[in-house]
């Protein structure tokens, strides 16, 4: 056998379908030409996250109607307590109702005002709960990482000298904690290697710091491990995210990514107990009892279930195989994606897709725009839009890069519906010297790309 399916086949299904060219122009025009304004009913494929959007298993909806709703000492919670001693290895766990939530609760019990929070690149809920807390993000990724035709297997990596000279210019004392997301988001969903996470572990043992992980993407993180990194090739996914986890002192998890759910997170925490009683301290007022943490039973029994579910080799293999031939078919088309393609989305680089379109006037949110005119596909905007203004200054900041992430959920699409999106795309790489710029109608102060209206720029 030279081709695999899909280890899984389809028990239901929802119906989707494509609104007339037309209908299409008055939905984004009434959106604000803003794609998260958009019904969702008016979307034929929506790709505009993989968080919270993945089909469940029969395991899990199996799993769910054994939900305990005890408010406290819940079933539920000892079943993920066993599930996260046995993929992770951690002693301690508090669900959270997603990923930010448990920055929320756990960001105050590291960082001091003035303290930096060094990343390889955080993602935006986490720099603003950084930034809440009076600490100051930095993103230490690689140089690589925004050279996105450069072929290099681990463009999400920590870029390790310049993370020790930070060190030793700013003094251990100004730095709260080390945090590796993985895989790394921001940068395309592109991999950390094991050596990279050890190396990084190394400086934060040398200067007593502490080490965690955004794991949001673990799994897909570590399958890039098994088949990039050649010293673990025979290592299972298993064995690799014990590894990993082995090295940090705790992690922040949106469960809405790897586990599979479309709802949840949790923090975990290897073993240091007076962290543990302070984040539950918190966790109550804002999450609630630590037995729930802002989530059903039921919740938290999915959960459980879709980190054995998300971890297996075969899914893995599948999930990321989807992601890649989407990227391949659009390479073949000359369309110009971050490269390798990473675990969760293909990044297309629409600096070099509309190159007649500054940064200021969001080229890869005008791409996201036509993708939705052109077929009804939903993408995001991740570039200069998403970046906003500096905060001192008010001008617009020019990001590393601008892309629009085609962000493809979990046992969701067919390889058909990548067609789809292929063909749209070519269909616009033909026609793309039309494309118009945007400007402001509406600019809210924070976190602006979710709200704001824009309109195109007529010349
Ligand atoms: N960390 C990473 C790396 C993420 O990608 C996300 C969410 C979060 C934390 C926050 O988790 O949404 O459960 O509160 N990313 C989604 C995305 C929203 O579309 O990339 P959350």
């Amino acid at each position: 056998m030279t081709i695999s399916a899909e280890p899984f086949r389809i028990k239901m299904v929802e119906p989707i379908r494509l609104i007339p060219r037309e209908e299409r122009e008055i939905a984004l025009k009434k959106a604000g030409y803003n794609p998260f304004m958009l019904k969702s009913e008016d979307v034929y494929i929506d790709l505009l996250t993989d968080s919270g959007t993945g089909a469940m298993s029969d395991r899990q909806w199996a799993a769910m109607m054994l939900g305990d709703e005890a408010y406290a000492g819940s079933r539920s919670f000892y079943r993920l307590k066993a599930a996260v001693e046995d993929v992770f290895g951690y002693e301690y766990v508090i669900p959270t109702h997603q990923g930010r939530g448990a920055e929320q609760v756990l960001f105050p019990h590291l960082i001091k005002k003035g303290q930096y929070v060094l990343g390889n690149m955080h993602f935006d809920t986490t720099m603003a709960h950084i930034e809440m807390n009076g600490g100051i993000p930095v993103n230490l990724v690689v140089e690589e990482a925004f050279d996105t035709s450069l072929d290099i297997p681990f463009k999400g990596n920590f870029d390790v000298p310049h993370l020790q000279s930070f060190i030793e210019e700013y003094g251990r004392e100004s730095i709260a904690f080390i945090l590796i997301t993985i895989t790394c988001n921001s940068a395309g969903g592109q991999p950390v290697s094991l050596k990279n996470i050890r190396a990084v572990r190394e400086i934060a043992d040398h200067y007593h710091l502490p080490l965690l992980l955004d794991a949001a993407r673990f799994a897909e993180n570590a399958y890039f491990i098994k088949t990039r990194e050649p010293e673990y090739q025979d290592a299972s996914i298993n064995e690799i995210v014990k590894e990993v986890f082995s090295l940090a002192d705790a992690f922040t998890m949106s469960a809405k990514k790897d586990a599979i759910v479309n709802m949840g997170g949790m923090i975990g925490i290897r073993n240091d107990r007076s962290l543990f009683q302070s984040a539950s301290s918190s966790c109550v007022p804002y999450e609630g009892f630590i037995t729930y943490g802002g989530l059903s039973g039921r919740d938290i029994e999915a959960l459980a279930a879709g980190l054995y579910d998300g971890t297996q080799f075969e899914y893995l293999e599948s999930r990321i195989g989807q992601v890649q031939y989407l990227g391949e078919r659009l390479r073949e088309k000359g369309i110009p994606i971050q490269w390798p393609v990473g675990g969760h989305a293909v990044f297309v680089d629409a600096k070099k897709f509309l190159p007649h379109i500054p940064a200021e006037e969001f080229p890869a949110q005008a791409l996201c725009n036509e993708l939705y005119l052109e077929a009804g596909i939903r993408a995001v905007e991740v570039g200069s839009l998403l970046l906003g203004r500096d905060p001192q200054t008010g001008k617009q900041k020019t990001a590393d890069a601008e892309f629009t992430r085609l962000t493809i959920p979990r046992r969701v699409y067919t390889n058909r519906h990548m067609d789809v999106v292929v063909e749209a795309l070519a269909a616009i790489w033909e026609r793309r010297e039309q494309i118009k710029g945007l400007a402001f109608v509406y600019e809210p102060e924070v976190l602006r790309h979710f709200l704001c209206q824009l309109k195109p720029i007529e010349n």
